[in-house]
């Protein structure tokens, strides 16, 4: 007999609803924040805090680095897949923390570096702006690509071919982009370099990153003002790749597992902890609140959670483990607030598998998750990493699980080998670019919430009453009993299909 047989069913969040509150002023949609948490931080650690709870999953066809720089601009982050070679991986993560977010921390150089080496430089990086310091950091004048002749002057040193401090507008100790744009409009300036205390260089500015920082004000940047970006690892090769993404300057790492209640997450865990004690750490997936207490002991600063309800996923089919995704986050959102009682600490629940629509997400959100992960949503996208294809006139895009098939021999590498395969692959309608479609699932959720008089997330967890729905109900709330055109524009009856 089984240690336990749990006899009321676990729930999809599709069963739920949300009863609407009283909705007031301060609960109007312009002044509903989604802002939430991604980790809690550990002592000497910066929060991780998103502008929108939505991120993307660590999948092949979902996150590379456009979706990573689209998504971290418009307020969430992207986790960027393991699935591939620890350095293109790594390159990947490279490419999103150089992506320009307003004020920039540029690769300085020399004043004895000779023209021929800064063009190599200018080369290897692509930048064609670089300030030139001295040992200590004070800018001494800065050398862009029009200011030299990469043949005429390559045996010149820069310090003789850059414009000189004394001969640039710069502003002082400035954080605010807002000032920095002013400054740059006043000083017809294409880059405004930012100086500290003794002429020491802290950031430059340049004039068209800025325009789209400030653009987007929901931007999730690092303490340097660079996109924020996580990275995931394996339990089998982390001790190398780690390594290489930290060079990369991730911000934070979220080991990558199907069932993360295991040994080998924990010690994962507490080896990056130990030897990376700057950065976060995202644990899972669990879907109990034993699971949770494990992570969270070994290291876990939030914890994904959900197995066997991707869209991609047949888990459930090969090997019988699951769980309703509400019933998940319910369990596990009750140990997370017993162990913020018992610590103080709150760590975030980032739900993951089968949410697509903005209704789910509120539901998850309202049963206490902190952040949403999805996977099918964003693969329709412009941003993500694959190729758009014509099916019967339809323009699609190829999504695929990370357990696949197609995952598995990618690039003919080939990674995790077990005997049998957990996702399929298949094609998910185009969507066209994230910018084009987030704005309306955002609304949707800040709506509902509206409806439920509730201003943020914190008070939709606290605050919200949900209601299971009878299968007639869900029913009954589709379109019915209205003749309606299809394609082919013949009108057809939807009935409740009596
Ligand atoms: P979706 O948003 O419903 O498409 O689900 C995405 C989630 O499915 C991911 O974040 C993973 O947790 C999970 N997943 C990804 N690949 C596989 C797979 O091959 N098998 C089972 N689950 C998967």
């Amino acid at each position: 007999m089984a240690k336990r047989i749990i006899r009321e069913a676990s729930r999809t969040l599709m069963e739920y609803r949300l009863l609407p509150g009283l909705t007031t002023p301060e609960t109007s949609l312009d002044r509903i924040s989604l802002k939430t948490p991604l980790v809690c931080p550990e002592e000497g650690q910066r929060p991780i805090n998103l502008n929108i709870p939505l991120v993307s999953a660590a999948m092949q066809s979902v996150s590379g680095t456009q979706m990573a720089i689209e998504l971290a601009t418009l307020g969430g982050v992207a986790f960027i897949f393991c699935s591939q070679t620890i350095e293109e991986q790594a390159a990947m993560v490279a490419k999103v923390k150089r992506y320009r977010a307003g004020f920039v921390t540029p690769r300085t150089i020399a004043p004895d570096l000779f023209i021929r080496d800064l063009e190599s430089l200018r080369k290897m990086t692509g930048y064609s702006t670089f300030p030139v310091v001295d040992d200590d950091n004070v800018m001494l004048g800065l050398i862009k690509r029009n200011d030299y002749d990469p043949v005429r002057h390559a045996d010149l040193p820069v310090r003789e071919r850059m414009i000189p401090l004394a001969s640039l507008e710069t502003g002082i100790d400035i954080d605010d982009l807002n000032r920095a744009h002013e400054l740059l409009v006043e000083t017809h300036q294409p880059v405004l370099p930012i100086l500290g205390p003794d002429n020491t260089l802290k950031h430059l500015v340049f004039r068209k990153d800025i325009r789209t920082h400030l653009d987007n004000p929901l931007q999730v940047m690092d303490d340097q003002h660079r996109l924020t970006c996580v990275a995931a690892v394996n339990t089998h090769d982390y001790k190398q790749r780690v390594e290489a993404l930290v060079e990369a300057e991730i911000d934070a790492l979220a080991i990558d597992s199907s069932d993360g209640y295991s040994t080998f997450q924990a010690d994962a865990l507490r080896w990056i902890r130990k030897r990376y004690p700057h950065i976060p750490l995202i644990g899972g997936n669990i879907i109990t609140g034993d699971g949770f207490r494990y992570l969270v002991e070994a290291g876990a600063q939030a914890v994904k959670i959900g197995m066997g309800g991707g869209s991609i996923c047949i888990t459930q089919e090969q090997k019988g483990t699951g769980r309703g995704l509400a019933t998940t986050v319910e369990a596990v959102a009750e140990a997370r607030d017993l162990y913020f009682k018992e610590t103080g600490r709150y760590i975030p629940l980032i739900a993951d598998g089968g949410i697509g629509t903005a209704k789910d997400a509120t539901v998850a959100l309202a049963l206490g998750a902190d952040v949403i992960m999805m996977g099918r949503y964003f693969a329709r996208m412009e941003e993500s990493p694959t190729e758009k294809v014509t099916l019967n006139n339809r323009v699609m895009k190829p999504y695929w699980g990370e357990g696949s098939a197609r995952a598995r021999f990618w690039k003919n590498i080939r990674y995790h080998q077990t005997q049998f395969v957990e996702g399929v692959e298949g094609l998910v309608e185009y969507a066209g670019k994230l910018r084009d479609n987030l704005p309306q699932t955002l609304a949707k959720i800040k709506s509902s919430m509206s409806s439920c008089g509730v201003p943020d997330i914190a008070s939709l967890h606290r605050d919200v009453e949900l209601e299971l729905i009878s299968g007639l109900s869900i029913r009954e709330g589709k379109v019915h009993d209205i003749h309606m055109p299809g394609n082919d524009g013949q009108y057809t009856e939807r009935s409740w299909g009596e």
